[in-house]
């Protein structure tokens, strides 16, 4: 099938690389050139494990291009996939100029019959207004159906998910475009949902908050079970086991980040809203994240009496492991308190660095090259990312590069009995703390 997808974003590349590699003829467009010339050289602009070599494979066996232009990146094509941003406005609500964009630039330049397959994540009843700006841009010999195809993937594992998905959600108008969507993934043997469009635009929502539903929900037990002196580790384990529960994305932790769930559960509140309905459970869930990711360094504050010219490590500053992203990551939060308090930081993540560097500034942050160089003569050290790199450390890189090891672990990276061993006293989420015999005066 020839294929053009527009936006080479997480969606859009992954989503395109994934459809060559399974023998589809696919032109990927975007409008930055420099972006452009180093994917058609096998160059991911984006950090996302295997990748690159995907992109090599395809564009070498000529099933995979990249263009800038329009109307060359239209050509023949039966299915134009829109994969562009929807970036947050101030109220929480979508921005969808780039979306509009796109569905002015397919009734342009595009020809002949073409389904409009749209990826991005849209509130629900987007696709209703694409397709009223391809009927009212159209030209001779033109015609359209509009699919709605949410994307699942997750960052850091996006490929594997693309190609093992748990489903694949077709919202169609006719029964023929359905079809035809469903047939162009079928060498992947993912089960269908077959559905309206509506439908389709809220199951993607509708899937991400109740994800992070689980996630604030499992968080709020976390602290009750620190005030109760319970594991959450074990509780979640327990709970797991009850089938219809599932035991997974129940891991306690700092808090949810990334470019999916803080923006799409504020648009749920936002859809939810036009429509009469306040959606005081997801109002909560979010509450429940902006708390959880400021609670480190209230505790650090509680317990250091005031964090004035304190020295922290931070290890790991991505929104989660296996990704470069800083998008609504925990660490700009925590980082922020820490610089509020008059604390300096010193940061350290395996691919996030540079990118946390851009965002995050200098003032009162310095940035190094690992994770011992980021403990050395520190006060305390904050655990925010979950890197195989920092769950494997030897724990006595605290113990000799800190003069009193305090740890706040953010995603309970390590076993509590093996901290037993250790002069460290180690705080993580919703598991009693280790405190050394004769506790660190710090
Ligand atoms: C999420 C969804 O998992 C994907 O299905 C969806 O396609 C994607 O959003 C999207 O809408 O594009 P992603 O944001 O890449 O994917 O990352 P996740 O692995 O879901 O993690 C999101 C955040 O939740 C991270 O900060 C992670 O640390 C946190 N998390 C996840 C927890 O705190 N606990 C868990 O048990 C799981």
């Amino acid at each position: 099938m020839n294929i053009s997808v527009i936006g080479t974003g997480y969606v859009g590349l992954v989503t395109g690389v994934c459809l060559s590699d399974i023998n589809h003829e696919v032109t990927c467009i975007d409008i930055d050139e420099a972006k452009v010339s180093k994917m058609q050289a096998g160059i991911s602009p984006i950090y996302e494990p295997g990748l690159d070599e995907l992109i090599l494979k395809n564009v070498q066996e000529n099933r995979l291009t990249f263009t800038t232009n329009h109307l060359e990146g239209f050509a023949g094509a039966e299915v134009v996939i829109i994969a562009v941003g929807t970036p947050q406005n101030q109220d929480g609500s979508a921005d969808l100029s780039y979306i509009k964009q796109a569905a002015r630039d397919i009734a342009q330049h595009s020809s002949g019959d073409v389904i409009v397959v749209t990826k991005s994540t849209v509130p629900v009843g987007t696709n209703d207004l694409i397709r009223d700006i391809l009927e009212d841009n159209k030209q001779d010999g033109q015609s359209f159906e509009v699919v709605s195809n949410p994307e699942f993937l997750r960052e850091g594992s996006a490929i594997y998910d693309t190609m093992n998905g748990d489903r694949i959600v077709i919202g169609s108008q006719t029964e023929e475009s359905g079809e035809k969507i469903k047939k162009m993934y079928s060498p992947l043997n993912i089960p269908y949902v077959m559905t309206d469009i509506h439908s389709a635009e809220m199951i993607k929502y509708a899937s991400n908050a109740y994800l992070a539903t689980k996630i604030s929900f499992v968080n709020e037990i976390s602290n009750i079970c620190e005030k109760l002196k319970a594991n959450i580790e074990d509780v979640t384990y327990g709970m797991g086991l009850d089938e219809r529960i599932g035991n997974r994305f129940l891991n306690a932790g700092i808090g949810y980040g990334g470019s999916c769930f803080p923006k799409d559960t504020k648009a749920l509140v936002q859809i939810a809203g036009n429509v009469d309905h306040k959606f005081d459970l997801l109002e909560s869930v979010i509450n429940v994240n902006n708390k959880q990711q400021a609670k480190q360094v209230e505790q650090l504050k509680d317990r250091l009496g005031n964090l004035q010219g304190k020295l922290i490590a931070v290890l790991g500053l991505a929104f989660k492991p296996n990704t470069d992203d800083m998008r609504e990551a925990a660490s700009l939060r925590v980082i922020e308190g820490l610089r509020r308090e008059g604390a300096n930081v010193q940061a350290y993540d395996p691919i996030a660095k540079e990118n946390a560097k851009s965002i995050i500034g200098t003032e009162q942050v310095t940035y190094v090259d690992s994770t011992r160089e980021a403990l050395r003569g520190t006060d305390a050290a904050l655990i925010l990312t979950e890197w195989d790199e920092i769950k494997d450390l030897e724990l006595d890189a605290f113990t000799l590069e800190m003069s009193n090891p305090l740890v706040y672990d953010g995603r309970n990276c390590y076993d509590l009995e093996r901290l037993k061993g250790y002069p460290i006293e180690y705080h993580s989420i919703g598991r009693p703390p280790v405190v050394p015999a004769v506790a660190h005066q710090v």
